[in-house]
């Protein structure tokens, strides 16, 4: 008896407490989207992790400058004002400092974790005041023969045979990962297992899906079943590989290589010692955590629309062409001068940002600007790029390929908030120069070497895939390569 009547007090509180968290947004006097109720188990799981589709939705569905969801029960604030996402990001950034909960990361278990997304409050500050001189412009154009180096290996290869272009980025990116993150040269005999071990520390299944559902809704249950975010296997070799490499530099094996790896003595410097192995390790990993999915997403959907719109590449071409002649290669300074290339990635990454939706939570109270609605410490916030840099108020006939948008002209009408494909503010992308410059440079020797053609099989509109974390295409993109004719690169003579 004494037990039905626990068990039905548990019930209930257990309802009572439900519709409360359900009323959050009520309180507050928002415009909101009801949480799923208990009855349909696989929507209110699914609603842990809303996909691309379900953000598009959200956003679509109100008019108002934020709208209040739920991510199961967790209370999230979706920024639809641009205004408000500037300030967010910027203005007020102190009061949303963080991209994530804390969680009380056990160190020794889990010490990939500690890469900068993952970081909060004093010590995401430390470490990326380290790794800022890092990602500098003089440093990054060192990384330029590494790049140089993975292109050359894969340009012969390309044939007017359907190519898909995602796996040809995943070999680009993963070559320039192992060169420039790992400090690996092209004839290293750990290149194969560095290889494979980071792709298997990016793979998707369900398993690693409901783990990190678990990991951002319920970090105490995550903490209590000791869960942990990178399998054990990829987590040893890593911390253990990077160790290894370290040593090596400072045993100076490794001197002239302008490598990332052998740059992190500043981060090291600043970390006790118990730590300092696993969070040297998870910033190395970070070009596999932040670096791999956005680059070869970016790199891929640049080709697909170049594949599309001939008359861009033609464009491009006659861009390139000059400052090929003018440099004899396409050198950190040519690519600074290649103006319309930059503004072909720009809008590729207007209509494509990698990063659909980008989180924020709020570190300080907050009253929304305008309004007597106070944000609580804690709150969850989330900035929906792909609707924003997608919605016809702000961005002329948004589907259309163009990039004048980006030309001196334009882009000073392009509305603050409404185009983020590396974030905004002091949490924004840190390898924004890097990456800028891996993209130009493969695109600026594809679009010199090639003439591209769709294949009739690939789509003319892209649809996107509803489970992925990172913005991700439906199917695959396939690619002619058709050697372009009359190479200018020909012409010139070696050196
Ligand atoms: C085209 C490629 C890339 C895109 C589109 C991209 C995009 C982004 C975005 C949208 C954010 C979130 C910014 C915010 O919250 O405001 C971010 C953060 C970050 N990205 Fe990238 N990224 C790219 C490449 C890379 C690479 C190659 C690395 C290599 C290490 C990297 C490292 C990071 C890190 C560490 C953060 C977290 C910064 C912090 O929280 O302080 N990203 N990136």
């Amino acid at each position: 008896m004494l037990l039905v009547v626990t068990l039905l007090a548990l019930i209930g509180w257990l309802l009572w407490k439900d519709s409360r968290s359900r009323e959050h947004w009520r309180r507050l006097g928002l415009d909101w989207e009801e949480a799923c109720p208990l009855h349909r188990p696989l929507a209110l799981l699914r609603s842990l992790a809303p996909g691309l589709p379900q953000v598009c939705r959200l956003y679509r569905s109100s008019s108002a400058p934020v709208l209040g969801f739920f991510k199961g029960r967790t209370p999230v604030l979706m920024v639809r004002d641009p205004a408000l996402v500037v300030a967010i990001m910027q203005a007020d950034f102190q009061h949303f400092a963080d991209k994530r909960h804390p969680i009380q990361l056990d160190k020794s278990e889990d010490p990939l974790s500690q890469h900068l997304i993952g970081l909060t409050g004093e010590k995401w500050k430390m470490i990326r005041s380290k790794l800022t001189p890092i990602f500098s412009s003089g440093k990054i154009k060192e990384s330029l023969p590494l790049m140089e180096e993975a292109v050359d290996d894969i340009l012969p290869e390309l044939k007017a045979e359907e190519v898909d272009i995602y796996q040809l980025a995943v070999t680009l990116v993963t070559d320039v990962i192992l060169s420039y993150a790992f400090g690996l040269s092209r004839q290293d005999p750990n290149r194969g297992l560095v290889r494979r071990m980071g792709m298997k520390s990016i793979q998707a299944n369900y398993r690693i899906a409901l783990k990190r559902a678990i990991r951002f809704c319920f970090p105490k249950l995550f903490r209590l079943l000791r869960l942990r975010a990178f399998e054990p296997q990829v987590t040893s070799f890593f911390v253990e590989f990077v160790k290894h490499a370290i040593w090596k530099i400072q045993a100076s094996s490794h001197i002239g290589r302008a490598d990332f790896i052998s740059r992190l003595g500043s981060v090291a410097a600043v970390v006790p010692e118990e730590e300092r192995d696993g969070m040297v390790a998870a910033q190395v990993f970070s070009f596999y955590v932040a670096g791999f999915e956005t680059t070869c997403f970016a790199l891929s959907t640049s080709i697909y629309e170049l594949s599309k719109n001939p008359e861009v590449l033609m464009k491009a071409r006659k861009e390139l062409d000059p400052l090929l002649e003018k440099h004899g290669c396409f050198s950190y300074e040519a690519l600074q001068e290649a103006t319309y290339l930059t503004q072909i990635i720009q809008e590729s990454m207007r209509m494509y940002p990698a990063d659909y939706a980008t989180p924020r939570i709020c570190t300080k109270p907050y009253q929304i600007p305008g309004t007597n609605i106070v944000l609580e410490k804690g709150t969850e916030v989330l900035i929906p790029g792909f609707c924003l840099s997608r919605d016809p108020r702000y961005h002329d006939d948004p589907l259309k390929f163009d990039p004048e948008r980006f030309s001196t002209e334009n882009k000073v009408n392009i509305i603050p908030g409404t185009y983020l494909p590396f974030g905004d503010g002091p949490r924004k992308c840190i390898a924004v120069r890097f990456s800028m410059l891996e993209l130009k440079y493969v695109l600026a020797r594809v679009i010199s070497a090639y003439d591209l053609e769709l294949d009739p099989t690939t789509p003319r509109e892209l649809t996107f895939d509803e489970n992925s974390r990172v913005t991700h295409y439906c199917g695959r993109i396939l690619v002619r390569f058709n050697k372009r004719r009359n190479l200018l690169s020909e012409l010139i003579p070696e050196n």
